[in-house]
């Protein structure tokens, strides 16, 4: 979490650094501040709030060419302007911003108080102020390399001193940092977000890489001074698609994107004449790819239902055992890597460290590793041993939408490869690619009724309490929707197998807890339609999500939404875009921040 941005250059740098962070805002918005290098020394401005509140605060006559900047995400110490970065050592000569947790901050803290240093803040990051003031002899890229040695945890560090004009020291373990190229300019930043309407030529570092660079250009080595070669990378992605162009939030954006979304996401990976998918990103044989024998799929939050889905699909379909796991459980249940069993792990940000730390742990023990990712170059992505780009484009809204289903693109091509090679014959797999392929009108048509569902959240917004109840392959996706209720309505939502809440939940069924049912036309239709009716003989209200001719399901129901009829494989798709319709309307019916519902961030770069 926490976005870091960093300029040299001949613009005066308040401008870049505030117009940076509001395209980083997503990572964390609870507070920000930015640091400016001039003659005068260093000037600091930090205010606890959005962005916005931080722009009306620094005065417009602002000079100076060089300087950091931080929206933060609070991890350690309570959201206020004293605890906002950037953080100063004793003689207000260095500034900080740091994106991570430094886990032994208290026993440094304590040390560099006994050496006389004073803390204003009650944060773990400013630690690093003072230990950088403590070790400095003149050389800023030598003392922040001896801090960072002592510390333990996660960082992506800027550093700059008022003596040290146009300079600035980046370190990074853990959390990312990307520089960007400019002719006679830099910058430096937690992704590229920050950086995309000034140049495309970026340079991504690697744990252990500490990088000085001022307007002119910049050096990395590593933590024992040895010069370390980059590449230079080019971002594909367009400034526009980081716009919210004619609407009025990202979320609702990147909900009807998805039309153009999923095809993207097949581009050149489908063999029609052979019937199967093409996926050279693996990096792995077709001898290889027939001696899998397990699949694991690791991930967290919308990623690990999209996991869900997908290991359904491949243990039914090509008939290889498939689990889906939260990384942040396996990585320290001490998993057993067996032969034959394939991994991968799903993130759009590729930076979320509970996944990365779990794709590392999976290394470690020999592990086969693919990366089913969205960013470009990110962290996850690099360090995969192979695996799938999404491109789904930039998602901005905290809520994650076009990427679950660009996921399931990725999937479903990975999953028609598997079972090609093993039971599917060349009939079904050309059925199978005729019904992913043929997705795009199915979601356009429910783009159009989006009024059905808004009416929907218009009668049910003020429930308190939510239950999405959902079989087989869209069991994951009913807890998806309860997610995405959660996360930008504030609305308590459960999500659980329709067949599950005779065990338990259906405890809570009353006239006031409403029950959204995912009713496909498929093998279990009919269970979905008893459960039903058992919550009907409660009281309980009833939305169903059925497709299109279901009068069964539309007369048990107190209120229903068409979905077009598909085949039920392929049913998630179209089941999940009026899921993410009714929160985005149910969380404007309630006045929330959609794009940045409170307490989150986009990109969960802490444990
Ligand atoms: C939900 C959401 C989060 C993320 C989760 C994993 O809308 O956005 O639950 O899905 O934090 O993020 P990635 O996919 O970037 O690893």
């Amino acid at each position: 979490m926490c976005g870091i941005i960093g300029y040299c250059g001949p613009r005066k740098a308040s401008d870049v650094l505030l117009t940076g962070l509001k395209r980083l805002e997503y990572r964390g918005y609870d507070s920000s501040g930015i640091s400016v290098g001039s003659a005068e020394g260093l000037q600091i401005y930090k205010k606890e709030g959005k962005i916005q509140v931080l722009r009306d605060t620094v005065p417009e006559s602002l000079e100076g060419n060089w300087g950091i900047g931080h929206t933060r995400w609070a991890t350690h110490g309570g959201v206020s302007d004293v605890n906002a970065h950037p953080h100063c050592s004793c003689d207000g000569k260095i500034a900080i911003c740091h994106n991570g947790i430094i886990e032994n901050y208290m026993s440094l803290k304590d040390r560099l108080e006994g050496e006389g240093h004073r803390f204003l803040a009650d944060t773990d990051s400013e630690v690093i102020a003072h230990l950088v003031e403590s070790f400095y002899e003149g050389n800023l890229e030598a003392a922040v390399k001896l801090s960072v040695s002592l510390l333990k945890g996660t960082y992506g560090i800027l550093v700059m001193h008022s003596d040290h004009p146009d300079e600035i020291i980046g370190a990074r373990n853990g959390s990312p940092m990307v520089l960007g190229l400019g002719d006679g300019e830099m910058f430096i930043a937690s992704d590229v977000s920050a950086m995309i309407a000034h140049t495309k030529q970026v340079v991504y570092f690697e744990d252990g890489e500490v990088v000085r660079l001022d307007s002119g250009g910049y050096e990395v080595t590593d933590m024992r001074n040895r010069p370390v070669d980059k590449t230079v990378d080019s971002i594909s992605w367009e400034l526009e698609e980081m716009e919210k162009g004619a609407y009025s939030h990202f979320m609702l954006k990147e909900i009807h994107e998805q039309i153009e979304s999923i095809p993207r996401a097949m581009g050149g990976r489908i063999d029609e004449d052979l019937a199967t998918a093409v996926l050279g990103g693996l990096n792995m044989s077709e001898m290889e790819l027939l001696g899998v024998k397990r699949i694991v799929i690791i991930a967290a939050g919308t990623s690990y239902y999209a996991g869900r889905v997908a290991a359904y699909l491949l243990e039914s379909l090509a008939r290889i055992p498939s689990v889906t796991e939260l990384a942040s459980e396996l990585r320290y249940r001490n998993p057993i890597v067996e032969e034959g069993t394939l991994y991968f792990a799903m993130s759009q940000s590729g930076e979320t460290l509970d996944t990365l730390m779990a794709v590392r742990e999976l290394q470690r023990k020999g592990a086969r590793v693919l990366g089913i990712c969205n960013v470009v170059g990110s962290t996850i992505a690099r360090e995969s041993d192979g695996g799938v780009y999404i491109h789904s484009g930039p998602e901005i809204a905290v809520a994650s939408t076009k990427a679950f289903t660009s996921q399931l693109t990725a999937m479903y091509l990975f999953l028609l490869k598997m079972a090609r090679m093993r039971h599917m014959a060349w009939p079904e797999g050309k059925r199978f690619i005729a019904g992913l392929t043929g997705l795009q009108p199915g979601i356009k048509k429910i783009l159009e009724n989006e009024d059905g569902i808004r009416k929907l959240a218009k009668k049910y917004h003020k429930a308190r309490d939510f239950l999405f109840l959902g079989r087989g392959v869209n069991f994951p996706v009913a807890m998806e929707g309860a997610l995405k209720l959660k996360e930008v309505a504030y609305i308590h939502a459960e999500g659980y197998s329709a067949a599950e809440i005779k065990h338990g939940p259906i405890a809570l069924i009353n006239e006031l807890t409403p029950s959204l049912l995912i009713v496909p036309d498929d093998h279990l239709r009919d269970k979905v339609l008893s459960n039903m009716k058992e919550i009907k003989a409660r009281k309980g209200p009833v939305i169903a999500l059925c497709v299109e001719g279901d009068d069964e399901a539309a007369q048990i129901a107190d209120d229903v939404f068409f979905v077009p009829k598909s085949d039920e494989l392929f049913s998630p798709f179209l089941m999940v875009v009026p899921l993410q319709l009714f929160a985005y309307y149910c969380a404007l019916e309630l006045g929330r921040d959609v794009d940045q519902p409170r307490n989150l961030a986009k990109s969960v770069t802490v444990e």
